[in-house]
């Protein structure tokens, strides 16, 4: 549905002066999105608020730098890539890290939150020993900055705890406190994975309706497929808009993992009448069992390795596939919005 804004309810919403919204309006128009004619009146999208504050913050980090603003700080908000699937024991967190560590060594801040509520695991293979977790944001007040910890190759690691996804049962003030905390998260980073655990609950999967973009780890293990394609499934029937992607783990040769992947896309064409996008595989191979027992993420521990190399090129397939040069909403917000139902 479309909000229409006076200038007074966007200033409101935004905390703006007026003058200050039309200095913006005619400072960054291409950054804001076009206003709307009802009734012979011009009104404000209610995107606009986002974009508005977005603004508001960019022009403040310019001043503050003059003209040495660097590119990453003229951004909107991060891209969250979902990490997920049918079942468990796939290779979700493995992945989820060491995406993260191909990512921010091709250039980009990355932040990889460990959402999944069964099994939080990604300090361990990560070999670091978080003190804090999400949930202290709403319990000790905590800023996520300092829940952060810096993992491999200067990623963030959000240790998640049971506390970014359990959200349904927090009241209005604690879920205020944990939005704007992960609001920064997506404003400080470019991208942002998500490791979810597999999509059993219903709070995973309010979180991946969330998502801009979902990746679907898939094996040769054909309950995989089956259990991945009954969640693509609800997800469907849920209205997911964004892009599926998948990628096959554990595959042993280039053709059983062109195999698994077409029958996965064969399937939700078939049936859901919607795209699945392979963007990668990465080999069956013991460097990842080797690098966990030394706690450490494999494409630190051998960079050459298959696995290594096939993880970096799925990230740059994934930074190949095209998202808004700026992403003025919030997909935790989209998430706070869809459990408040
Ligand atoms: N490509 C791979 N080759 C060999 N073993 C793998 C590979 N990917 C994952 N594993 C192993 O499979 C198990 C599950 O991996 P994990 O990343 O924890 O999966 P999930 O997060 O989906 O439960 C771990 O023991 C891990 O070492
Ligand atoms: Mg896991």
């Amino acid at each position: 549905m479309t909000t229409y804004l006076s200038i007074e309810d966007l200033a409101r919403e935004t905390a703006l002066e007026e003058s200050l919204i039309r200095f913006y309006e005619s400072e960054y128009p291409q950054r804001l999105p076009k206003k709307i004619l009802k009734g012979g009146v011009l009104f404000f999208d209610g995107l606009a608020v986002d974009a508005f504050k977005q603004v508001h913050q960019l022009h403040g980090t310019n001043a503050a730098l003059s003209e040495k603003a660097t590119p990453a700080l003229q951004k909107g908000y991060a891209r969250v890539l979902a990490v997920t699937s049918g079942k468990g024991g796939v290779g979700k967190t493995n992945i989820a890290l060491n995406l993260a560590i191909e990512f921010q060594r091709l250039g980009k801040m990355v932040l990889v939150v460990d959402a999944d509520l069964g099994m939080a695991n990604i300090h361990l293979l990560a070999g670091i020993h978080p003190e804090h977790n999400l949930k202290d944001i709403i319990t000790a007040g905590l800023k996520v900055s300092e829940i952060i910890v810096e993992g491999p190759e200067g990623i963030g690691i959000v240790p998640g705890g049971a506390g970014v996804l359990a959200l349904a049962d927090s009241t209005p003030v604690e879920r205020v406190r944990m939005l704007a905390a992960l609001e920064d998260m997506e404003l400080a980073a470019d991208i942002v994975i998500v490791d979810t655990g597999a999509g059993m609950s219903t709070g995973v999967r309010d979180f991946l309706l969330s998502a801009d973009e979902i990746l679907f780890v898939l094996t040769p293990d054909i309950t995989s497929l089956a259990d991945a394609y009954g969640l693509l499934k609800a997800l469907h029937h849920e209205n997911y808009g964004g892009p599926v992607y998948s990628v096959v783990n554990m595959v042993t040769t280039l053709q059983q993992s062109a195999d698994v992947a077409l029958r996965f896309s064969g399937c939700v064409r078939q049936f859901l009448g919607r795209e699945v996008v392979n963007v990668g595989y990465i080999l069956k191979d013991a460097t990842v069992g080797a690098a966990t027992v030394n706690r450490t993420p494999f494409s630190v521990y051998d960079k050459e390795a298959r696995v290594s190399k096939n993880v970096r090129n799925l990230a740059a397939s994934l930074l190949q596939k095209d998202m808004p040069e700026l992403k003025l909403n919030s997909a935790f917000k989209r998430y706070m919005n869809l459990i408040k139902r």
